[in-house]
């Protein structure tokens, strides 16, 4: 018995003895089903505690990429700080059990591990690392002395194919939900739990004139194998609202939050053209 409790303390040892609250609540209603423009930290105060099943996101890059009406290009610290406000809000209103999945790449050029340094800031906080996986985008990009020396082991610089998704769940690695609103397949639970994705990435980014959107089929495998149907989705940095165009057409709920005006307008017009269809992309 003691050998068992003495190795149970063990288990995600960095987030034992966190002071979660158990007790769930249900999103306001003005919430569900919306895509609001606003910087995401303002509605995230808004929300109540422990409200949402799933954020799925992926932050600015701060790469200097062409977002409409914000800057990509700020000073690291800053970006962290900032970035760090959002995820303490996200936190909160995540519910016991929900989880956070955040797409990032390693900032290559500026030497910046940022995933790493968002792991280790959520361990910090005491939410339990559930797992990684390793998106393979297979986009070669042959420039081999942008950043560093040819053939030569001067500096060689390192080429990365592929971005990663950090998954933490709040309190518990386990999420309630009803066995009637599982979607899954048995197929595409075997394949989905192997944690390495290849999934090209999206090719309307032009037609809907966004540089960073998510792939529809990365948002769908992430839907299918981390939340229920009727699950509350959160997207805290919504772009052109992939994220909340599949959750409707896998029939959760959905919220999407972006600071610019244009790609919330798009999001809202390729909701009303999305059904609830269940398919596969
Ligand atoms: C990497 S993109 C996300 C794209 C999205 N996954 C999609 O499929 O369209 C990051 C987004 O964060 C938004 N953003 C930047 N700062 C923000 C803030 N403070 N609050 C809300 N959104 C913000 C940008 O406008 C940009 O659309």
């Amino acid at each position: 018995m003691k050998k068992k409790k003495e190795k149970n303390n063990e288990i995600y040892f960095y987030a034992q003895e966190n002071k979660f609250s158990k007790k769930n609540n249900e999103i306001p209603k003005e919430f569900e089903n919306k895509i609001i423009c606003s910087d995401n930290l303002i509605i995230l105060k808004k929300l109540p505690d422990n409200c949402i099943d799933l954020i799925f996101t992926s932050p600015p890059y701060n790469f200097g990429l062409d977002y409409s009406d914000n800057s990509d290009s700020v000073n690291w610290n800053t970006y962290f700080e900032k970035l760090f406000e959002v995820f303490d809000e996200s936190i909160r209103v995540l519910k016991y059990g929900g989880r956070i999945i955040i797409n990032i790449q390693p900032l290559f050029s500026d030497y910046i591990p940022s995933h790493h340094i968002i792991s280790n800031y959520f361990m910090n906080k005491k939410m339990i690392w559930k797992g990684e996986i390793l998106w393979e985008k297979n986009n070669y990009n042959c420039k081999y002395t942008a950043w560093g020396s040819w053939k030569s082991p001067s500096s060689p610089y390192l080429k990365y194919t592929w971005e990663f998704l950090e998954i933490f769940t709040k309190g518990d690695l386990k999420h309630k939900g009803e066995k009637e609103n599982i979607d899954i397949t048995a197929e595409e639970f075997k394949k989905f739990v192997i944690a390495k994705w290849s999934i090209a990435p999206e090719k309307d980014m032009k037609k809907y004139q966004h540089p960073a959107m998510f792939p529809k089929k990365l948002v769908e495998r992430v839907l299918k194998l981390f939340s229920f149907k009727n699950d509350i989705i959160l997207d805290i940095f919504n772009g052109v609202g992939t994220t909340s165009v599949v959750s409707k057409k896998f029939s959760r709920r959905y919220l999407g939050i972006d600071i610019s005006k244009k790609y919330c307008d798009i999001a809202i017009k390729r909701l009303k053209t999305t059904s609830i269809e269940n398919k596969i992309f």
